[in-house]
Order: structure tokens, then C-alpha cells, then sequence
């Protein structure tokens, strides 16, 4: 019945925590996303609730990002997206930094705002602050009827279902499958080709069953993440698109472990960071075989020659030289890369939490939704 469903969202459902519940939701949760958007015959993403025409979609000149915590990360991902397959310059910004900001609002520019509660003060404000200065916004919230979905003049729902651990992971995957919609919409509506859009049609379609296949490898990554969880601190290296995936890694073991986490974009580490990488800072770095595969390995290398342990998350395992451990994933389209290339990092945080007895669905310090200033 309804009511038995609806209860079992509220119950750990044989799992030890939600979060393990939840990372193990995400196929269905996925595929909820995705249901009855995805639209074959024109190789696009139907999303009427954003309620725009496709001339005002073609109007856009930027799209703008706003959220906070993994609500931010993701909208990272979603810029990425939107760059790849719309062509159309994206970038993600803490809501809270942007609306402190007095910020320049521009017609021509599609403001989008991400939230799993739909609740957050600082997400919610920079929404009335764009609204007031007349701007075009968009939700992408998984609460139905929450506050930042009815300030936003559309948008579109995750669908991924309660999620009850503070810590986010089906909500934050389901965001990036939801931004993947939309540049794939934007991307049609543009000079994104048939062809292309089939080739993104139909690997949407396929990554639950991928997920399923890293879910498989739980054990293996649980080993793995017991062995790093003795050190104090780890470094997350990714590129581009791997960028992103790498700073909610970060986010997540930090959130569940309270281990030192910090994200850099792999290129940058060179520019600083790599003063402290040594025996004692591994670095878990994410790899997909895509076109910055040899620039990825040649920071690999960089980190080798000062002795620090790493741990691959890619597709294929790199020369043992440059890499003592990897967890591989399963490919998909490189645009849609950095979505399997998350979940890893979240079992890895779980298990390093789970080692060092953290709480895992109430970690100390952090609420749900912070919905005050
Ligand atoms: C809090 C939570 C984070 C979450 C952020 C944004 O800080 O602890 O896990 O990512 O709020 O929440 P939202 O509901 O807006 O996605």
C-alpha cells in the first residue's frame, strides 16, 4: 500500500544506517529522474515543468549555479554539462557567497538553484534576490513544494525520494542526472546533434545498471578505505570534469570521517599543494580514460616521485609504478563520466567512518538543511 511505502522511506529497510540505504537507492533512484523524460524519437529530455519556450531556451547566453554543500558540487557537474553538450558557458557558485555579493544580474543570464530540501536559507535568498532584480530562475530540488522550488519560476524535481542521512549521496547523483537532462534539452535546442543526443539518450539509460556493478565492489573499497582511514589526512586530485567529482569525495569523507579531506584540481597541484604530498598524504585522484588521461597520469607521476601512496578511481588500472591501488568503474559516455566516478568516493567515506565509529546518519556539527542565516 501507499502507506507501507511511504513508511519504508523512514526505515533503515535491513540496512545498518540510511546511508547505506541510500547509497544502495540509487539505481531506482536514477531511474525515477530519468522517467518519462527522456524522449528517443528526437534523441532529447522532455522538461515541461521548466516552462520555457524553446526560443527563450536558445535566448540564454550563461547559466549561473547556486547551492550549497553537495547542492553546489553537483551544480559543478551541472556546469559542466551544460558547457559540454549546450555549448553554452556555465559556471556553479556557493549560494551563500553570491547573494552576500550584490550581484550583477543580467537578462540574458538562466540562474539555476539546486537543493535537495528546497529549504536552505542562503539558497532561498539568492533566489528572492534574482527574482527582485528580475532574473529567470530555475529549481532543481527534490522536495516537493518546498520553498525554493515555489520561488523559482520552474524548474525540475529529482524524484530520488526522502533522504534521511545528513549526508547526501542519492540526492547529489540524482542532481547530476537531473543536469544532464537539462543540457541534453539545451544541447537540442542548440547544435547538439541527433547523433549525440542518442549517444547521451542511451547512456543515461544504462548507468543503473552500471551503478549496480560498483555497488558490487563494496567489499573491496570498504578494505580499501580502512587502510587510508589511519592517516589524518588525504588530497582529492581530478581535471575538468573530474573536478567536481573529486571535491564531493572530499565533502563526503570529511562530513562522515572527520578525516582532513581537500579537493584540487589536479593541474593546480604543481602551484602549490605539492609541498605537502609525501609518505605521509595520500591521494585518492580521479581518472576516467578520456582526453586528459596522459596529463592525469603525468600528475600521478609527480606525486610518485614524492612518495605519496595514491588510489585510482578510473577506468582501466594506470602502471602499478604510479598507482599501489585502484577501484575501477564502469565507462560510459565521457560527458556522464564524473556521475559513476562519485560513487566510490561516497563507500570509500562511509567505510572510513564506519572504521573510525563516526555517527554516520548524524555527523557531529552538521544539519540536514541549515534553514537560518
Ligand atoms: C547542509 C547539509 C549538506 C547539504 C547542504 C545543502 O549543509 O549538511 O549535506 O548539501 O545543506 O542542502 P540542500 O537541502 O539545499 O541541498
Amino acid at each position: 500500500s501507499t502507506a507501507e511505502a511511504a513508511a519504508a522511506d523512514y526505515d533503515t529497510g535491513g540496512f545498518q544506517h540510511f546511508l547505506g540505504k541510500e547509497i544502495h537507492e540509487q539505481p531506482a533512484a536514477i531511474l525515477r529522474t530519468l522517467s518519462g523524460r527522456l524522449d528517443e524519437r528526437f534523441s532529447t529530455a522532455h522538461l515541461g515543468g521548466l516552462n520555457l519556450s524553446a526560443r527563450e531556451a536558445r535566448d540564454f547566453k550563461r547559466v549561473k549555479i547556486l547551492g550549497c554543500g553537495s547542492a553546489y558540487y553537483a551544480g559543478g557537474i551541472g556546469a559542466q554539462l551544460i558547457e559540454d553538450l549546450a555549448r553554452i558557458p556555465a559556471h556553479a557558485e556557493p549560494a551563500s557567497e553570491f547573494r552576500y555579493r550584490n550581484p550583477v544580474i543580467e537578462s540574458d543570464t538562466l540562474y539555476i538553484a539546486v537543493s535537495q530540501s528546497g529549504e536552505t536559507y542562503d539558497t532561498l535568498a539568492a533566489v528572492h534576490e534574482i527574482n527582485r532584480k528580475g532574473g529567470t530562475t530555475l529549481g532543481v530540488v527534490n522536495t516537493v513544494g518546498s520553498a525554493i522550488a515555489r520561488a523559482c519560476s520552474g524548474g525540475m524535481y529529482l524524484h530520488a525520494g526522502p533522504e534521511i542521512s545528513v549526508t547526501s549521496t542519492k540526492s547529489f547523483t540524482c542532481t547530476a542526472v537531473a543536469f544532464a537532462l537539462i543540457a541534453l534539452h539545451f544541447g537540442r535546442v542548440h547544435d547538439l546533434s541527433p547523433a549525440d543526443g542518442r549517444r547521451i539518450t542511451e547512456a543515461l539509460r544504462a548507468l543503473p545498471e552500471k551503478i549496480e556493478r560498483i555497488l558490487e565492489d563494496e567489499e573491496h573499497i570498504a578494505s580499501l578505505a580502512r587502510e587510508y582511514a589511519e592517516h589524518e589526512s588525504l588530497m582529492f586530485v581530478g581535471r575538468v570534469r573530474g573536478y567536481p567529482a573529486a571535491r564531493e569525495g572530499a565533502q563526503k569523507l570529511k562530513e562522515l570521517s572527520y578525516i582532513h579531506a581537500e579537493a584540487y584540481p589536479a593541474s593546480e597541484l604543481k602551484h602549490g599543494p605539492l609541498a605537502l604530498i609525501g609518505p605521509e598524504l595520500p591521494t585518492l585522484a580521479v581518472v576516467p580514460d578520456d582526453e586528459l588521461l596522459e596529463k592525469n597520469l603525468s600528475t600521478l607521476g609527480e606525486i610518485r616521485a614524492r612518495q605519496g601512496r595514491i588510489l585510482v578511481i578510473g577506468h582501466s588500472a594506470p602502471d602499478a609504478k604510479l598507482a599501489q591501488d585502484v577501484i575501477l568503474v564502469p565507462r560510459s559516455e565521457p560527458e556522464l563520466d564524473p556521475i559513476l566516478l562519485g560513487i566510490p568516493m561516497q563507500i570509500f567515506a562511509y567505510h572510513a567512518a564506519l572504521a573510525l565509529g563516526r555517527d554516520i546518519d548524524k555527523p557531529r556539527n552538521l544539519a540536514k538543511s541549515v534553514t537560518v542565516e
